[in-house]
């Protein structure tokens, strides 16, 4: 376990932030690194160039009556501001308690790399049940911008019966879980000009419009008193929570408490007539990210800003359309308006919801695993966030994908002090030499 923890923690120091062009080298060292630890293992690998991040895939040796499983996950990682809100440096993989404390652990390396562990550990011991092609990308938190073609490029070489990720989460420690369905997402940013230069509040005040004032009204606007979504057409293609569903997760712990408990949040909010769990894995929402415009520093400043922006990003369901989603938002936005000021909408990334059938044979042979890793019977939940690949794996290699994902509720992604227990790393390595076995012995 000491030399896997090593391991681990080298993969941890890069600093492999995809969405800052600072650390553009940094991601291509992980690439490398991954590279080299891939061919160590006797896997065929390779890094491929891409306009943004490289690609790494990495193939066992393929025996043509075995079926062939496609491991997807991710190297990049979230940038790590607030940065002065991390208890340890944010790469400097520091153990605590049975804790590794890093940028990165639980999303996405500490996951991915207890699945290259699991084949390392299999192939030493008398080889590998299935084919295995490794798939790690350097740009999911950035929305994948260059997987896709890739996939299409590479379609035959990527052939595989199943795919299996570990980027997602768990209810609670020890408590196996299989996630069925993810929501999409789409992203979109505003600024709204006023005049054209900083005013004085007093001198004309009342008698210009102030850009923060319309962006505080345009990001009001978003949610009537009930917490629905009041762009136009917003959910008309929305997929509806089926009866199962919403009578399994009722039977899950109290969502509630455990949404509060979890957040530090004063109480709960959201779309009337719908549970946390709901909320939060069947039903679409509009949150603003980032909003900004005026003075922010110390004391008062009577000032008109000139302009102010806001950054928005709308979680979607099953069958709602990404683009048609931003572009109901722009025009909602953009309607508003009026001759006072001006707006100017960028969209951003966006990718489809995803669910698959948990009870097909793939699914159960997941749960299986599971089991048998945990020696306790999974929970079937979906998840609120985004792995918007996923969908693209199934539209262009034609592939379910299984997901078994690691991490806590208080592992901290995306936050300061992301950490990933030791108990899951060895569970992951587990897990993932259980499903591999199970796949096996589903026809090709
Ligand atoms: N691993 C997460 C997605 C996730 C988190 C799924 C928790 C289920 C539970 C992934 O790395 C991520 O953060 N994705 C982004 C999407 C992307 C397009 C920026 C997200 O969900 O915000
Ligand atoms: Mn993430």
């Amino acid at each position: 376990m000491q030399s896997h923890i090593d391991a681990f923690f080298e993969y941890l120091r890069f600093p492999s932030v995809s969405t800052d062009s600072k650390h553009k080298r940094d991601v291509e060292s992980c690439a490398d690194w991954l590279v080299a630890r891939f061919k160590r293992m006797g896997l065929d690998a390779q890094k491929h160039a891409t306009p943004g991040h490289p690609i790494v895939v990495a193939k066992s040796k393929p025996n043509r009556d075995l079926p062939t499983v496609l491991i997807y996950g991710h190297y990049d990682v979230q940038p790590v501001d607030p940065v002065n809100e991390w208890k340890t440096p944010p790469f400097e993989p520091t153990l605590i308690e049975g804790r590794v404390f890093c940028r990165g652990a639980t999303d996405n390396k500490g996951q991915n790399f207890a699945h290259i562990l699991g084949v390392e550990a299999l192939l030493s011991n008398g080889g590998l049940p299935v084919n295995v092609i490794f798939l790690l990308e350097g740009e999911e938190e950035i929305g994948s911008p260059n997987l896709p073609s890739f996939l299409k490029a590479n379609q035959s070489s990527l052939r595989a019966e199943i795919c299996a990720v570990s980027d997602t989460g768990m209810i609670g420690r020890g408590i196996p879980t299989m996630t069925y369905g993810l929501r999409g997402i789409g992203c979109l940013e505003f600024k709204v000009h006023g005049p054209s230069l900083d005013l004085h509040s007093g001198v004309y005040g009342g008698a210009v419009a102030n850009p923060a004032q319309v962006i505080a009204r345009l990001v009001g606007s978003l949610h009537d008193s009930k917490g629905r979504i009041q762009i136009p057409g917003f959910y008309n293609k929305v997929l509806p929570l089926e009866k199962w569903e919403r009578e399994m997760w009722a039977k899950l712990p109290d969502g509630d408490a455990s949404t509060l408990k979890e957040t530090g949040s004063t109480g709960t909010w959201g779309e009337e007539g719908y549970s946390s769990l709901e909320r939060r894995w069947g039903r679409p929402t509009a949150e603003v990210n980032g909003i900004g415009g005026g003075y922010q520093g110390e004391g008062s400043k009577t000032v008109i800003p000139r302009e102010a922006m806001a950054k928005l990003s709308f979680r979607l369901v099953p069958n709602q359309n990404a683009e048609e989603i931003i572009t109901a938002a722009a025009k909602f936005l953009e309607d508003q308006i009026g001759n006072s000021c001006r707006i100017q909408v960028t969209p951003g990334h966006d990718g489809p919801a995803y669910v698959m059938d948990p009870h097909s044979n793939y699914g159960k042979a997941a749960q299986r695993a599971l089991q048998k890793t945990f020696q306790a019977e999974p929970y079937l939940i979906r998840e609120g966030g985004s792995i918007p690949i996923i969908h693209s794996i199934k539209k262009i290699l034609g592939i379910d994908t299984l997901m078994l994902g690691l991490a806590l509720p208080d592992c901290q992604i995306h936050a300061p002090n992301e950490n990933f227990t030791i108990e899951n790393f060895e569970a992951g390595i587990q897990l993932n030499q259980n499903l591999l076995k199970e796949l096996a012995g589903l026809a090709k």
